[in-house]
């Protein structure tokens, strides 16, 4: 079974950017080969890591809605090659995105099917990344199975650092089964003054493992629309995130 670690923050906070980080990390390590899962309705996981996605998992399952009552025995083999055709694949790293939620009208066969095969894929991976979309309605609708690692990502901002201990607080609650939880704050400024935050932490009594600070080689790829994975060796927020992932991924 994968090893799955899941980002999850208030908006804007980087949690796709440091997910692509982790997935070139692992794949530099050789912990291959890494399934990367984009969990956010709004997929972009794939801009980061500089991959074509031709399907979601959500066009896989509107398809089968349609077709189901013509595919008899062969919703299986359907199923498969939908999931198949929605895996874009890369060197040391596979990814998938699951597109938008189920609307109304739930179609639970379908979405059984698919859980199903998405369990079997991730068995295929000694890694798995999750990014998720922000917020905490999403969490809530994650199973125990699907993380060992939560990595909460914030800005440094106390809404950001609430918005973290909320989630956290509620996958607990849910009991998720998670094994780890950790912080990272992102985005910092170098002459910022932490204090106040740092005692909200503290108080939320979140493992806060490491800072990202404010990088400008980011924005340069941003405005050019170049990938983040592609980023040199040199970038302050990509070596920051390899330290801390140096902590945390054994
Ligand atoms: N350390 C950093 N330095 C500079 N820019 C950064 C840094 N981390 C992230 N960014 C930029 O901040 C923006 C938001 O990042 P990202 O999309 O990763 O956040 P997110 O938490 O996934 O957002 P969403 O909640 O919309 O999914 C992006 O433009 C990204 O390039
Ligand atoms: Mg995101």
């Amino acid at each position: 079974m994968g090893y799955c670690i899941g980002f999850a923050g208030k908006g804007g906070t980087g949690k796709t950017t440091i997910a692509g980080f982790l997935v070139r990390y692992l794949v530099e390590k050789g912990k291959t080969p890494v399934l990367a899962v984009d969990a956010d309705a709004n997929t972009n996981l794939n801009e980061v890591l500089g991959l074509e996605l031709e399907t979601t998992l959500s066009d896989a399952r509107e398809e089968m809605k349609e077709k189901a009552p013509s595919l008899g025995m062969t919703k299986d083999i359907f199923i498969e090659m939908k999931i198949n055709e929605a895996l874009a694949e890369s060197k040391g790293f596979d990814l998938i995105a699951m597109g938008k939620p189920e609307g109304p009208g739930c179609y639970c066969a379908a979405n059984a099917l698919l859980t199903e095969f998405l369990q079997k894929l991730v068995r295929n991976y000694p890694y798995v990344v999750i990014d998720n979309e922000a917020g905490m309605e999403h969490i809530s609708r994650l199973r125990a199975r699907d993380m060992d690692m939560l990595i909460l990502v914030s800005d440094p901002t106390i809404r950001g650092v609430q918005a973290a201990s909320r989630i956290s607080e509620l996958a607990k609650k849910l009991n998720f089964g998670i094994k780890d939880y950790y912080l990272i704050l992102n985005r910092v400024k170098k002459k910022e003054n932490q204090d106040t935050l740092l005692e909200e932490i503290k108080k939320a009594k979140l493992n806060l493992v490491g800072m990202i600070t404010e990088d400008p080689l980011i924005q340069e790829f941003d405005i050019q629309g170049k990938p983040l994975i592609q980023l040199p060796e040199d970038s302050s927020a990509l070596r920051e995130a390899y330290a801390i992932f140096d902590e945390v991924i054994k």
